[in-house]
């Protein structure tokens, strides 16, 4: 019998992380890592805390443990926080990102980090793996340096570009859009949605299976990671109403105007994901496929 490979997933308790536990393929054992002090119930992972930002920490959890895999996803995700909040971003998400990349690197271990769409301005959709990285926001930009310090310490690593994502999240963590329209919905509240803001949306479970094809193949450079269909906020929103039967009357039209003090977001950064479905073998799922199979999915009560 082959022997049980081990996984580490920073930021495992996340929406991305949640992901992979779900589609998790027999023969892998997962520890997830995550910052705040809470317990998550989970058959198929186990999760501690742990600060990837103190080095020692870091140093110590990898010289206990002897990872097959790393998936490193944790990291400060709100673009507005990170926008009002740059110095302690930087703290989390690049020297975090440091100190996972020296770890993995003493360890001789393969590497995917988590990256984004946001490292793209949106004015030339849909976007490749080579594509010119231009980033609009504060977000996007400590991303592009995440990017290159992984290239440049661990050169056999991979990068995913994920796009905006959307499932159930244990419930301790930040909600998505997806969750946050049906909840407003589903109390009978009204939700603004912006029409001027295009993305290929996501399931966050369509986005564990790709990196599973990822982890086992071990692949070198950028992926990226999307859903087959590119639509704005408003659409998303109407197209959740229709599928879990919601009064679309809810659901106000408007543009990035109404909203002047979030960070800037670029407009349409739509992925391409002709290298995933060649090389992963992962085909692009529809929005309306995605939201369906989260009705037909549990959530997780808090
Ligand atoms: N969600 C999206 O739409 C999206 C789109 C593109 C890219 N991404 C990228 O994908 C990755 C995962 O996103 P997500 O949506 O799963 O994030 P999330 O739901 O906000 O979860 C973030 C995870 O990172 C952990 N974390 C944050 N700071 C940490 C630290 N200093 N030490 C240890 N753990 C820490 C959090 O732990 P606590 O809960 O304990 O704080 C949590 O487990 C991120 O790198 C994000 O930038 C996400």
């Amino acid at each position: 019998m082959a022997a049980v490979k081990k996984i580490l997933i920073t930021g495992g308790t996340g929406l991305l992380g949640k992901g992979m536990e779900e589609t998790a393929p027999a023969g892998w054992r997962i520890l997830g890592v995550h910052q705040r002090d809470y317990a998550v119930e989970d058959a198929k992972a186990k999760h501690i805390v742990l600060d990837i930002r103190e080095k020692r920490a870091v140093d110590r959890l990898f010289e206990k443990h002897r990872f097959d895999a790393v998936v490193h996803a944790a990291g400060i995700a709100s673009v507005d926080f990170v926008e009002k909040n740059y110095a302690e971003s930087l703290e989390s998400n690049l020297v975090g990102t440091l100190n996972v990349c020296s770890a993995a690197r003493r360890a001789g271990v393969h590497l995917i980090y988590v990256s984004t769409n946001a490292v793209f301005d949106g004015t030339h959709p849909p976007y490749k793996e080579t594509s010119l990285t231009k980033p609009v926001n504060k977000y996007g930009q400590i991303k592009v340096e995440c990017e290159r310090l992984v290239t440049e310490t661990l050169p056999d690593s991979a990068i995913m570009r994920p796009i905006l994502m959307y499932g159930w999240n244990h419930p301790v963590t930040r909600p998505n859009p997806a969750t946050w329209i049906h909840d407003k919905l589903m109390r009978g509240e009204t939700v603004e949605l912006v029409d001027d803001v295009t993305e290929n949306p996501l399931y966050n479970i369509s986005c564990g299976e790709a990196l599973w094809a990822m982890t086992r193949k071990k692949v070198r450079g950028v992926f990226h990671v999307a859903g087959k269909d590119a639509m704005n906020r408003w659409k998303f929103g109407l197209a959740l109403a229709k599928t879990f039967g919601f009064d679309a009357r809810l659901i106000k039209r408007v543009d990035s105007s109404r909203f002047p003090g979030i960070a800037k977001r670029p407009a349409n950064t739509t992925l391409s994901t002709a290298r995933m479905e060649r090389e992963l073998g992962v085909a692009p799922l529809s929005v309306a496929d995605g939201l369906r199979a989260m009705k037909a999915a549990m959530r997780i009560r808090a």
